[in-house]
């Protein structure tokens, strides 16, 4: 503050005039931990520094701050108070020009005080913000985890004819519905169309395919899983593959693939359509083409990886953003280890700004990540196959996170550098006209 207006006092043409400077006394984390201890976002960042001996001379001639700065002794930052503060750090050093943190999500109102429990499609059919998601759940585990969910007030389940476990979500769909708690109209029941299915001819039978093993007579979303299609060598053959990469089919076609899902809703085996995985361009490309639009996009969306980008593109089309991975996907680990990758994964269930305003709601870490997504309208699949998880993620419509809150967690978006699914996962897919993106990323064993 000072600075700028010194070097404009001594006539210097500085490039501060240009230059945003950081405002550490409004920083939401800053002003979390100060509104936990009661005390000022300047007290705070003094204790802060005084808590790790660093000396802080701070300057004011005004008798009121001077008092308010020199009173940093009565009071202590926890552990995790220091950690979300020691997470701030920008690195470098290079003030004024250190590398600009990603700005706040604009918080122009406040959130509602009852919220939506639901989102309303393109198409005029709801669907409900929270979903159980099935990846990594086989059949055996899945039927109880969605019994499970859809008793403890879930109406929304989240598979695919990849995850290779349609028969038990339909078996745990059956189980359910006989408790006479629900029917199956009350349910939204979201599948995608494999890889080896995107050709024009296939989407119906594949579609099909997840019906009979759903044992349902039409699913309420449909969607694309990927924009790259893959070779059909049998029905049966779920990854195409050979020699450890999958057979990647080149010619993908979107616009026929989005016809023949068009088809679907006609056909009455779905009601709405959506994409997954697609790039801003590649969503563009099918709302200029379609008939039906695509009334969903299922990406991965997180604190991490906030795509605001893609949202914004998405609103503009009146297209619904479901998040996946929103707890950071952390079950992966294991998977890809497995398969012979060694990868960092985020780990935001145990961030400790997520810590901080989840200790502030008496929350746990999982229930902020899921309702900070929910509260934007951003529809949540976590998994879990256990029981209890599966309750606590469920319960995301009794708390509220306020603006302090919601910007804490939105300045922890890394941008791009924050996605953590990689098109790597499918090796040779880079060559594809249409992969949506590509990070270069150790290539591990197909299929994962
Ligand atoms: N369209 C796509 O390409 C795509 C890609 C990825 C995922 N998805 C969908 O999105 C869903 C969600 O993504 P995801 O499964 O990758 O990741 P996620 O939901 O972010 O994380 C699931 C992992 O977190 C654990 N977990 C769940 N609740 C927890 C809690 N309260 N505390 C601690 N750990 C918890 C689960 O373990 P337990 O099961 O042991 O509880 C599981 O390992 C998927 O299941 C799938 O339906 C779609």
């Amino acid at each position: 503050m000072g600075f700028q207006f010194l070097m404009e006092e001594l006539g210097v043409e500085c490039r501060s005039a240009t230059v945003e400077l950081p405002d550490l006394l409004n920083n939401p984390v800053v002003r979390l931990v100060a509104q936990k201890h009661k005390r000022t976002a300047a007290q705070v960042l003094l204790r802060f520094l005084a808590q790790q001996d660093i000396t802080a001379i701070p300057k004011s001639t005004k008798a009121v701050r001077i008092h308010e700065n020199g009173d940093i002794f009565s009071f202590q930052l926890d552990e995790l108070d220091m950690a979300a503060l020691s997470s701030l750090d920008l690195g470098g050093g290079q003030f004024p020009d250190g590398p600009v943190a990603p700005e706040p999500a604009r918080t122009e109102e406040a959130p509602p005080r009852t919220m939506n429990t639901s989102v309303t499609l393109s198409g005029g059919q709801r669907m409900p913000l929270l979903g159980l998601g099935c990846w990594q759940a086989p059949s055996q585990e899945v039927a109880a985890a969605v019994e499970a969910a859809l008793l403890a007030g879930y109406r929304h389940i989240d598979t695919a004819y990849l995850y290779m476990n349609e028969d038990g979500v339909g078996e745990g769909i059956q189980a359910a519905l006989k408790s006479g708690k629900m029917t199956r109209s009350d349910l939204f029941v979201v599948t995608k169309l494999p890889n080896a299915g995107m050709q024009e001819g296939k989407v119906e039978k594949y579609l099909k395919k997840s019906l009979k093993l759903l044992g349902l007579d039409c699913v309420d979303l449909y969607l694309v899983h990927t924009p790259f299609g893959c070779v059909e060598r049998s029905e049966t053959d779920v990854f195409p593959s050979q020699d450890g990469k999958p057979l990647i089919e080149f010619s993908t076609d979107l616009i026929a693939v989005w016809k023949e899902m068009e088809k679907m809703v006609k056909l009455g085996l779905t009601k709405s359509i959506g994409v997954s995985n697609f790039n801003a361009k590649q969503v563009l490309k099918i709302v200029s083409n379609a008939e039906i639009p695509p009334a969903v996009h299922q990406v991965e969306c997180h604190v991490y990886f906030q795509q605001r980008a893609l949202r914004e593109a998405c609103k503009k089309h009146n297209i619904a953003i479901t998040a996946y991975a929103p707890l950071g996907s952390p079950g992966r680990k294991v998977l890809y280890e497995s398969r012979g990758a060694t990868v960092e994964l985020p780990d935001l269930l145990n961030n400790p700004v997520v810590r901080l305003v989840a200790e502030k709601h008496k929350r746990t870490a999982a229930q902020v990540l899921l309702r900070f997504l929910a509260q934007q309208d951003i529809i949540v699949i976590p998994k879990s196959t256990k029981a209890t998880r599966i309750r606590e993620n469920g319960d995301i419509f009794s708390f509220q996170l306020d603006e302090l809150d919601m910007a804490a967690l939105s300045s922890l978006d890394q941008g791009e550098p924050g996605r953590s699914f990689h098109m790597s996962m499918f090796p040779g897919i880079s060559d594809h006209p249409e992969a949506p993106f590509w990070t270069p990323f150790q290539d591990m064993k197909y299929p994962l």
